[in-house]
């Protein structure tokens, strides 16, 4: 209780990070620990879904991405990829009144065209009723694979460089990142990884190139409010140098 009390004193919203990406692993061992079936663990995955937006809306960051659905997720079971389409459509039913009341962009990168249709009806009903909201994005990557994205982003590079339209000399970083399903977004600045793994998984591979790393053992369905400050700590305890030495950072501050 104390610890609680300690730490909840830290909680201002100075120097938060303004992209959040999150990796949302263990919902199947959530479960699994409780003898229930691995959907339910998905379920209550869900309403850490719910937490997480509340969290970055009410403090004040301005950009979350999940990671909800991998292109390799494609070879689970098939009864458990229809119940996670069918918590995805749930989830969209049940929360885009409040995401739109609340001024949140609802955004979805990967392989839409893999999803099935009557998925992809109500992804596109929620991209379009929020497309100008301005006091967050919330973006949900589904059917995503990093490398994939970096392919289809060359394909489209390569395409502009033979017409015309894009020059060799004026590709650079940025150019690129707008032939990314993530353009127009900021790179994220912490990248949170439940779950006790300690990898990637081809997840925004492009765009961590420079995100602080934070990770944890906790199952997705119990990472609350309180696991996401002790992240948003870790975060602020770290010095980002971008390649640079600590003084330049400093006197730049
Ligand atoms: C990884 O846990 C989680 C997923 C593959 C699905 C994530 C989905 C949700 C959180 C719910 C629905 C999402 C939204 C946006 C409403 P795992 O199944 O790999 O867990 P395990 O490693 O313990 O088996």
């Amino acid at each position: 209780m104390v610890d609680r009390l300690t730490s909840s004193s830290d909680h201002t919203s100075k120097d938060l990070p303004v992209h959040v990406a999150i990796i949302m692993d263990g919902n199947g061992r959530w479960a699994k620990q409780r003898y229930m079936p691995r959907l339910e663990g998905h379920r209550q995955g869900a309403k850490s879904v719910r937490r997480a937006v509340e969290f970055c809306r009410s403090n004040g960051i301005k950009y979350l991405t999940l990671y909800a659905f991998s292109t390799e997720n494609w070879e689970r079971p098939e009864s458990e990829v229809s119940g996670l389409m069918k918590l995805l459509t749930q989830f969209i039913d049940s929360e885009i009144e409040e995401i739109h009341r609340n001024d949140i962009r609802f955004n979805v990168i990967g392989q839409l065209q893999r999803l099935p249709e009557s998925v992809r009806q109500k992804i596109k009903t929620a991209l379009d009723k929020t497309c100008n909201n301005k006091t967050m994005t919330l973006s949900v990557a589904l059917s995503y694979g990093g490398r994939q994205e970096i392919i289809s982003a060359a394909l489209k590079v390569h395409d502009k460089l033979v017409s015309g339209d894009l020059r060799e000399d004026d590709l650079n970083d940025s150019v690129f990142s707008s032939f990314l399903d993530t353009a127009g977004v900021p790179d994220p600045d912490l990248l949170i990884r439940t779950g006790g793994e300690l990898r990637i998984s081809n997840f925004l591979l492009w765009q961590v190139a420079y995100a602080e790393l934070y990770f944890t053992d906790l199952l997705w369905p119990s990472f609350d409010e309180d696991a996401f400050w002790k992240a948003i700590e870790a975060y602020r305890s770290r010095q980002r140098r971008f390649g640079k030495i600590s003084e330049q950072i400093q006197s730049s501050a």
